[in-house]
């Protein structure tokens, strides 16, 4: 006999959010504020469990319809937060992507003071799968750090040190050039914790001056003008996934001429040299 899946639940703030409706915070003031409706019932706890599928969810009294999902690439500046408010008041990533139409939030991070690509969406799950830890999709940065950095230093970014929360992973690091008082760095990480870059670098003596992310696995800055955004490509999208899980595995006669090299070629690979030199 045939089971029927069980029902998929989540609470009604998760429903709104994943809908592209809002942020959660966002979502959480809505229902407090009673604009919210569960087949037809006036709902104001957002912790409430929904069936997505089949309870009809309201909000002023208008369906909710799964947004189109939404894939933008932005060229964050420097001097802009990526948190939706900023008690300060100062300029934040979502003033930046007003003229999308849609509910888009960052994917993962960068400081005030770093400037580069921004993965922007309403795809939560997608967001999820970038920013988990076990999907290692490189991040390349272009690093001004002071004073001109000795072959050791840059091999210990390179092999991995210890910093407050945990040792680094090994990274990518290529001496792009020396100035009298600067190395420009590139940088590849396959993690992205906080302030990382910036924290390393201080951890073998020197300090970041000017940070800039040039790369997201595959995608490049290419001609994309500093504050603006374009959308992703559905293969640029499809490479940032994650590869689906086999559900069997079959063996397959080798096939003539395939190599090593030709299995290594996963979406997430670490990007050669020659993104644009943006950072200074
Ligand atoms: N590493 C940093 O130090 N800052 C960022 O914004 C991103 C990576």
């Amino acid at each position: 006999m045939k089971r029927s899946a069980p029902p998929v639940r989540k609470t009604l703030e998760r429903v709104l959010s994943r809908a592209g409706a809002a942020s959660r915070a966002e979502a959480r003031r809505w229902i407090g504020m009673g604009r919210v409706r569960v087949n037809g019932k006036l709902i104001q706890t957002p912790d409430v469990w929904v069936d997505p599928d089949k309870d009809k969810v309201t909000i002023d009294g208008k369906p909710l319809r799964p947004a189109e999902k939404v894939y933008l690439l932005l060229y964050k500046p420097t001097g802009y937060v990526t948190t939706r408010r900023d008690p300060e008041g100062r300029p934040t990533v979502y003033d930046l992507v007003r003229e999308a139409g849609a509910w888009v939030v960052p994917v993962g991070r960068l400081d005030l003071e770093t400037s580069g690509l921004l993965i922007m969406t309403n795809d939560t799950e997608f967001g999820e799968q970038l920013t988990n830890p076990d999907w290692h999709v490189p991040k390349t940065y272009q690093a001004k750090c002071a004073g001109v950095l000795e072959d050791g230093q840059i091999e210990r970014l390179r092999t991995g040190l210890l910093l407050n929360d945990g040792p680094t992973r090994p990274a990518r690091v290529v001496r792009l050039r020396d100035g009298a008082r600067h190395t420009f760095l590139e940088i590849t990480l396959t993690e992205g914790r906080n302030r990382q870059v910036r924290r390393m670098v201080e951890a073998v003596g020197s300090k970041v001056l000017k940070l800039v992310r040039t790369a997201i696995g595959p995608i490049r800055i290419g001609d994309l003008r500093i504050g603006t955004f374009r959308p992703l490509t559905p293969g640029e999208i499809a490479e940032l996934r994650p590869p689906k899980p086999r559900t069997a595995f079959k063996e397959q006669p080798a096939k003539r001429g395939s190599s090593r090299q030709d299995e290594q070629q996963s979406p997430g690979r670490i990007e050669g040299r020659g993104g644009p030199s943006r950072a200074r």
